[in-house]
C-alpha cells in the first residue's frame, strides 16, 4: 500500500464525534449537502475536510479520475470479462455509441409498452415478472416504491425456485389478463427457465390459448430467448455491458415501466443521469458518491468494521436493503485486485438493514450498546404522500433523527447497563419526495459510491464468479455424479431429504 495515498488516511488522528462539532462551528455545512433532491448529512460520522482531503488524494493516487473516465467513456472497466459497464449509457450519460444503441433499444421498449397499453395482447390486468438478482431486485423495489398509489397494473415478482415462492406470485393472479415477462441476462439462469416453465404451465392448465404469445423477454443473448420459444418481436434486448445489478435502467425495467407509466420510468433515468453528472463533475468536498465511499473505507479500514446497516424510514423503500446488498456485496465481495494480486486491505463490509421504526425494536440494541461498531445510514422522506398525512409522518422522521443523536451522544452515569458509550457513526439521506426522479437518483448515487469503494480498492466491481462455484455444484449434485466427488455431509443430506 506503499505510495497510494493511504498512510495520510491511516496516520490521521480521528477525534471523537461530538468533539468534532465542538471543534469546527461550520461542521454541519462541510459534511452536508444537496444534489439531485435529495439531502446527505455526514457530520455523523468521523470525516471532516482534511480527512475528506486525505481520502481524496488516496483515490487520486488509485486512478479515480482515469477510472471514472473509463467509466463514462464506455471503456474496458471490467478486464476479467473483457468489456466496459454500459449503465449509465442506459440513462444517457455514456459513450455516444453505446447512448445511441440503447436509446434505439428503449424505442423498442417503448413500443411494445404502447401495444400492451393499446391492447395487443387483449385485456391485461396483470404482470408476472420472472428474474432473479439484478434481473429481479429493481424492478421489485421500483414498483413497490412508486407503484402503491395509481400501479396500472398488479405486478408480481417471482425469483426463487421454492415452490412456495411460486404459488405466492401467481395466487392473486388471473392467468387470462396476466402477461409474463421473463428478465436474464444470460438466458441460462436455472431459477428463471424453471419458474418460467411453470408459469407457462400454469397459463395452459388455466385455458390460455397461446401461452408462449403472453411471454415477453429481456436478455442480453436474444437468440437464446427465440430459442427457448418466444417469438423474437417479444424479445427485447440490453446490452452485455450491461451488468445484471445494474439493469434496471434497461429493458429490466419494462415491467416497471408498464405498471408506473412511460413518464415515469424517463423520469428515473433523467433522476440517474443528474447524479451521474454530480459524480463526474463535483469536486470530492461535494460529491456525495465519493463522500460515501471515504466513509465506507474510513469504518472498514480504521474503525475494523466489518457490516454496515441501512434502515429506511419509509415503508415505501422497505426494499431498499435487499437492492444494495445485491449491488454492494456481488459487485464488491472480492478478494483479488484488478492486476490479480490478494487484496491487502477488507472488502467491502456485509450491508444489512431493514425498515425504521420496526427494526429500533429488534436489532438497534446491539447498534447502541453491543461490542461491535456498526455505521449506520438512515434514508428518510421528508414529504409523505399516505393517508395520514403530515403529523403523523413526522413521529417517524423524528425517530430517524433520534436514533442518529442517540448513537452520537450516547449517555453515560447510569451504570454500566444503562450507559451507552456514544461516538457510533450514522450518515442521514433525506429525499424531498420519493417520485421516479429522486429514486433514480439515489440508485445511481449507490451505484457511483460503489464503483468508488471499488477504485479505492483496486478491484473489478463488475464480475461476480464468485456465484459460479456453487451453481456448477448444484449442476453435478443434480446430475448424480460419482459418489467420491461429494463430502459425506453433502450426499447424507441428500439421502435425508430424498432428493
Ligand atoms: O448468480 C448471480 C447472477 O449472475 C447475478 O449477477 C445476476 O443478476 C443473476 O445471477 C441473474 O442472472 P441472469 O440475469 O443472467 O438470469
Amino acid at each position: 500500500m506503499a505510495g497510494e495515498g493511504w498512510e495520510a488516511v491511516d496516520d490521521y488522528q480521528v477525534q471523537r464525534l461530538e468533539a468534532l462539532f465542538e471543534r469546527d462551528p461550520d461542521r454541519l455545512a462541510g459534511l452536508s449537502l444537496e444534489a439531485c433532491g435529495i439531502y446527505f448529512d455526514w457530520s455523523k460520522t468521523h470525516l471532516d475536510p482534511d480527512l475528506i482531503g486525505r481520502f481524496a488524494a488516496a483515490a487520486e493516487a488509485k486512478g479515480l479520475a482515469k477510472a471514472r473516465d473509463a467509466l463514462f467513456s464506455g471503456d474496458i472497466v471490467n478486464p476479467t470479462e473483457g468489456r466496459p459497464a454500459e449503465h449509465v449509457a442506459e440513462r444517457g450519460t455514456g459513450a455516444p455509441a453505446a447512448v445511441g444503441l440503447a436509446a434505439a433499444r428503449r424505442t423498442r421498449m417503448r413500443a411494445l409498452a404502447d401495444a400492451v397499453e393499446a391492447g395487443a395482447f387483449g385485456e391485461v390486468t396483470g404482470i408476472l415478472h420472472i428474474g432473479i438478482g439484478g434481473s429481479v431486485l429493481g424492478p421489485a423495489l421500483l414498483v413497490d416504491a412508486l407503484g402503491r398509489r395509481g400501479s396500472r397494473l398488479q405486478v408480481r415478482f417471482l425469483s426463487n425456485i421454492d415452490g412456495e415462492a411460486f404459488d405466492d406470485a401467481v395466487r392473486p393472479l388471473d392467468p387470462a389478463t396476466t402477461l409474463v415477462v421473463v428478465a436474464s441476462k444470460t438466458f441460462t439462469t436455472a431459477e428463471t427457465l424453471a419458474n418460467m416453465s411453470a408459469g407457462l404451465d400454469w397459463l395452459r392448465s388455466a385455458g390460455v390459448g397461446d401461452p408462449d404469445g403472453r411471454v415477453i423477454a429481456v436478455t442480453a443473448r436474444p437468440q437464446a430467448a427465440v430459442e427457448a420459444g418466444i417469438d423474437e418481436t417479444r424479445v427485447l434486448q440490453f446490452g452485455e455491458g450491461v451488468g445484471g445489478r445494474y439493469s434496471l435502467w434497461s429493458s429490466v425495467g419494462v415491467s416497471a415501466a408498464l405498471a408506473l407509466g412511460w413518464s415515469a420510468f424517463e423520469e428515473l433515468l433523467e433522476g440517474a443521469a443528474e447524479m451521474d453528472r454530480q459524480f463526474r463533475f463535483a469536486e470530492p468536498q461535494r460529491n456525495a458518491p465519493l463522500i460515501a465511499a471515504f466513509a465506507d473505507r474510513l469504518y472498514v479500514r480504521r474503525f475494523g468494521c466489518q457490516t454496515r446497516a441501512l434502515f429506511a424510514y419509509d415503508e415505501r423503500l422497505r426494499l431498499l436493503p435487499f437492492y444494495l446488498q445485491q449491488l454492494e456485496m456481488e459487485s464488491n465481495g472480492k478478494s483479488a485486485t484488478l492486476d490479480g494480486r490478494p487484496l491487502d486491505q477488507p472488502s467491502a463490509p456485509v450491508t444489512w438493514g431493514g425498515t425504521g421504526t420496526d427494526a429500533q425494536h429488534a436489532v438497534f440494541q446491539l447498534l447502541h450498546q453491543g461490542t461491535i461498531l456498526v455505521p449506520v445510514e438512515f434514508v428518510a422522506v421528508a414529504e409523505a404522500e399516505h393517508s395520514l398525512g403530515p403529523d403523523h409522518h413526522r413521529s417517524l422522521l423524528l425517530n430517524a433523527f433520534a436514533q442518529g443523536a442517540a448513537l452520537m451522544h450516547g449517555r453515560r452515569g447510569e451504570g454500566p447497563h444503562r450507559s451507552y458509550s456514544g461516538d457510533r457513526p450514522s450518515t442521514t439521506i433525506l429525499l424531498d419526495r420519493l417520485d421516479a426522479r429522486t429514486l433514480g437518483a439515489l440508485i445511481a448515487f449507490y451505484e457511483h459510491r460503489t464503483f468508488a469503494n471499488a477504485v479505492l480498492l483496486g478491484i473489478n466491481p463488475f464480475d461476480q464468479f464468485g456465484v459460479e462455484l456453487g451453481k456448477d455444484i448444484a449442476r453435478k449434485l443434480d446430475q448424480g455424479g460419482d459418489d467420491e466427488e461429494f463430502d459425506p455431509s453433502t450426499l447424507a443430506l441428500m439421502e435425508r431429504a430424498g432428493v
